[in-house]
């Protein structure tokens, strides 16, 4: 089928490589030249495991194409995804303007029934309006389908999770849309659900918070087991063994970060209130999830008493790992305020280090853990890299000022570090 894709971020650049990938011909558009320049020499401008393989493959086999002019690509696709970001304004809402100028786009330069489908995050009833627009800026008056069809990839594992998703979602209005998007994904092996384009938008935004309400609840237990002598780890696996409950995503830490996350329950809480509904429990979900890196910093706070001209050595920078993405990560808060306090930063990051230069002025970045250890007087772990888990913890001890870690991501056993001759803190153990 013929594909295209207007914005090649993390969702429209996988989308379109994993669709070439399933044989269909794929025209991504984005207004970033840069981002179009480095994509048509099969330079993938995200970390992103896997991707560049299965784009320069797809671009050798001329299944992709990447340029600026959406007008050409409208031309070309039959069904068009529309993968714009969705950024927060200041109060919470989802900022659509980008939703919307794909959409007038599509609609002034379109000859012929197109399926638009809307891939973004976006609100519920944005389908709606994205049609409304399209009607409005098409003076031809020609006919079209919209779809929602939300993304659920996590980044880091985006490859896997398009081609094994644990469901596919469409909303659509009509039977002839549904047929072209079972069809698109025929080589997608999941449960697929086909819906109407509302239930589909609150699927998304529904997910996202379930997900993040997980990991407030999972933080809460953390600081009830802290204050009780029990063991978070211990606690969730109690509770996640229970087949209705699950074991995914009970993790406790310094908080959910990312691009998604936080967007997302805050455009819920805004949707709600729109509607007319209160959503309390979300509210508490946020709430818990600033108070978790409020509790962090007072637990380093608490270790090292002052921190004025204190050494900190930060291990992991992105918001989680196997990515570079710096979007809301914890660790930019917690370091900001370790700055504000007179604290020295040194940090440590495998990917996300020339993205992060550009956010945290004035932290030294090493070229390993070990230097981002050496002569300081603590080490804190904010996101837990594979590599962390393997270094060698006596060469880090006699490199440090203190054997002080103070882990974020629970990424190691407090009787080993007590053995190891470190005073180790970590959350809800
Ligand atoms: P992103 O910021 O990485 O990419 C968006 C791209 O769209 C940018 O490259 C931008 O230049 C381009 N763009 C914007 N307007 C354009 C236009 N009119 N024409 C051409 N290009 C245009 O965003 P993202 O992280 O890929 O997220 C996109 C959407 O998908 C958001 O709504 C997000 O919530 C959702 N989502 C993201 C993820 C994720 O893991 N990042 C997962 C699921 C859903
Ligand atoms: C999340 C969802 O998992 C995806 O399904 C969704 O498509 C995406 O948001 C989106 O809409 O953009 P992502 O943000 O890439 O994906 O990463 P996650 O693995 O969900 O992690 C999000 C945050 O939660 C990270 O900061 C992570 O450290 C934190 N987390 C996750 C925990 O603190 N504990 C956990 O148990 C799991």
């Amino acid at each position: 089928m013929k594909v295209g894709v207007i914005g090649v971020g993390y969702v429209g650049l996988v989308t379109g490589v994993c669709l070439s990938e399933l044989g269909h011909d794929v025209f991504c558009v984005d207004c970033n030249k840069a981002k179009i320049e480095k994509l048509r020499k099969g330079v993938v401008p995200i970390y992103e495991p896997d991707l560049d393989k299965i784009l320069k493959k797809n671009i050798k086999e001329k299944r992709i194409r990447f340029g600026m002019d959406t007008a050409r690509m409208v031309k070309f696709a039959d069904i068009i995804f529309i993968c714009v970001h969705t950024p927060p304004k200041s109060n919470g809402e989802a900022d659509l303007r980008y939703v919307e100028a794909a959409a007038r786009e599509i609609a002034s330069t379109m000859r012929s029934y197109k399926v638009i489908v809307d891939k973004s995050t976006v609100p519920v009833r944005t389908g709606e309006k994205v049609a409304e627009a399209i009607k409005r800026y098409n003076k031809k008056k020609l006919d079209f389908d919209v779809v929602s069809n939300p993304e659920f990839l996590r980044e880091g594992s985006a490859i896997d999770d398009f081609f094994h998703p644990d469901r596919v979602v469409i909303g659509v209005t009509s039977k002839r849309s549904a047929k072209l998007m079972k069809e698109l994904y025929a080589g997608i092996k999941a449960p697929t659900i086909i819906t109407n384009i509302k239930s589909a938008e609150i699927i998304k935004h529904a997910s996202n918070s379930f997900l993040a309400m997980k990991i407030s609840f999972v933080n809460a237990l953390a600081n009830i087991c802290e204050l009780s002598g029990a063991h978070i780890e211990e606690v969730a696996k109690g509770m996640g063994l229970d087949s209705r409950i699950g074991e995914k995503f009970l993790n406790a830490g310094v908080g959910y970060g990312g691009s998604c996350f936080p967007k997302d329950v805050s455009a819920f809480i805004r949707i709600s209130e729109a509607l007319g509904y209160d959503f309390e429990l979300l509210k508490a979900v946020e709430k818990i999830n600033t108070n978790q890196k409020q509790l962090f910093l007072k637990k380093i706070e608490e270790t090292l008493w002052v921190l004025g001209d204190k050494v900190i050595g930060v291990l992991g920078l992105a918001f989680k790992p196997n990515t570079d993405d710096m979007r809301n990560a914890p660790s930019i808060d917690i370091i900001t305020a370790l700055q504000r306090e007179g604290a020295k930063i040194k940090a440590y990051d495998p990917k996300a280090m020339e993205v992060a230069k550009r956010l945290l002025p004035g932290v030294k970045f090493c070229k390993t853990p070990y230097e981002a250890a050496r002569e300081s007087d603590a080490l804190i772990i904010m996101t837990e890299w594979d590599e962390f888990r393997e270094l060698d913890l006596k060469k880090i001890r006699e490199s440090m000022r203190q054997p002080i870690i103070i882990d974020g991501r629970n990424i190691f056993d407090p009787d080993k570090m007590d053995n190891e001759g470190y005073i180790y803190k970590s959350i809800g153990r």
